[in-house]
């Protein structure tokens, strides 16, 4: 079946562009998105878009249903229920030992997808300075364009994902107002050890930046390592946004739930764009978050865990097909090397690999400002029940006989 329809967001012809707004011009489509699309014409296995294919727990779909029978169907407080707020404060402070007014430090968002836009429209002003680690998560970089955001990129560097301190220092300058610091990290799997946070939070210190994380897979972590919240540093409680969100850690990526705690005074400004780019979070599904913040701590180990098993399954399969895998860490992402293959192109070999393989993945380029430093990479998850990592891998292995071929096509 030929793979070469348009696509739904195709941009407009030369009319048409008029009539849109100029910060949009330079969005493409999702290439996450474009992968899905793919594979689904190619009925193939989907290890792109990042969600589980196996369903949330039992208690949160019981609460969604109860809250829904219980008419909790009106609008919630804009910044958040009471007892969802109270519920991530009781949880956080259990988890991280670090209290949070639910008062005044609480806003719930439509997502942490929301809760990222929110905030950097809340702190920074158009042409004012955000330094982004890339590889980065592929929402950061239109979060900055919506924002008017000057991103400012900082290089981790595999096998370890680790950034030059020094890179790090001479990104910081009189219109940095803030940094993006994700971990558990999507794409590579990284997590930020206590150390590197300690640099980033001193270069915030000194430069007076503010701190916003990204800690959706905070329960996603393997190895033995842990999961440290930036907020938890000394002197970082007051500088930092902790942004996370139920769609990971519950399997509920539908919901639309995200959490953002911060002080007060950013928290106000936060409030006032949440406000009125959403109004709210799905009323019944924040009662539902209520169960999902409540459930006991056996749940997070046993999430943490079939996680690894997953990614002990797929990880050395990959290395068997023929890519260099980079171990993750945490997360449930692996980010591999393709130059095995003989492509000289991330996006060709992805959708080489989607229509002759089966296998739908992310390339590389998606997730760097200059394309040409993810053009030997490419990204898969492995968010999926057994059988369907079985079915990829089973067609992964198909991989290394095939390559040179479509390397050659291509
Ligand atoms: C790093 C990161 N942040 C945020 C999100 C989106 O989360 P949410 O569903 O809470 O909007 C994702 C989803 O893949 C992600 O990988």
């Amino acid at each position: 079946m030929s793979l070469d329809r348009p696509s739904p967001t195709t941009p407009p012809a030369a009319g048409a562009r008029a009539r849109t707004a100029t910060r949009t011009h330079g969005f493409t489509e999702s290439v996450i998105r474009e992968m899905t699309r793919l594979c689904t014409i190619a009925g193939g296995v989907n290890l792109a878009q990042g969600f589980p294919d196996f369903p949330c727990p039992r208690e949160l779909k019981d609460a969604a249903i109860a809250a829904i029978e219980g008419d909790v169907n009106q609008y919630a407080v804009t910044w958040g229920a009471k007892g969802f707020r109270d519920a991530l404060v009781r949880k956080h402070e259990a988890f991280y030992g670090l209290a949070f007014d639910p008062e005044r430090e609480v806003t719930v968002t439509c997502g942490s997808t929301e809760a990222m836009i929110a905030t950097l429209l809340a702190l920074v002003n158009p042409g004012e300075e955000v330094i982004v680690f890339e590889p980065f998560y592929e929402n950061y970089g239109p979060d900055a364009i919506l924002s008017g955001a000057v991103p400012r990129f900082v290089r981790l560097r595999e096998p370890d994902w680790s950034f030059d301190p020094d890179e790090l220092a001479a990104a910081f300058n009189d219109r940095t107002r803030a940094i993006v610091v994700n971990t558990p990290n999507n794409p590579t799997g990284k997590v930020f050890s206590r150390e590197e946070l300690g640099a980033i939070a001193a270069l915030c210190q000194k430069h007076d930046v503010v701190c916003v994380t990204d800690e959706i897979y905070e329960h996603m972590v393997y190895d033995g390592l842990e999961h440290v919240p930036m907020a938890t540093l000394p002197g970082m409680r007051d500088r930092t946004v902790t942004i996370s969100g139920l769609s990971k850690t519950y399997s509920v990526t539908g919901w639309r739930v995200g959490t953002v705690l911060a002080p007060p005074d950013l928290t106000l400004a936060i409030r006032k764009v949440h406000d009125f780019l959403t109004v709210g979070a799905p009323a019944p599904l924040q009662e539902a978050g209520v169960a999902a913040l409540s459930l006991e701590r056996a749940y997070y180990e046993r999430l943490a865990a079939d996680y690894d098993v997953r990614r002990r399954y797929l990880v050395p399969a990959l290395e068997e097909a023929g890519f260099r895998a980079f171990l993750p860490h945490g997360a449930y992402y692996v980010m591999t090397d393709i130059t095995a293959f003989g492509f000289d192109d991330d996006t060709a070999f992805a959708r080489w690999l989607v229509s002759e393989i089966g296998v739908a993945a992310v390339p590389g380029s998606s997730f760097y400002s200059d394309p040409a430093a993810g053009r030997n990479r490419l990204r898969f998850h492995f968010a999926r029940r057994r059988p369907t990592l079985e079915a990829a891998v089973e067609r992964l292995a198909r991989v290394k006989g095939r390559a040179k071929a479509g390397a050659a096509g291509a």
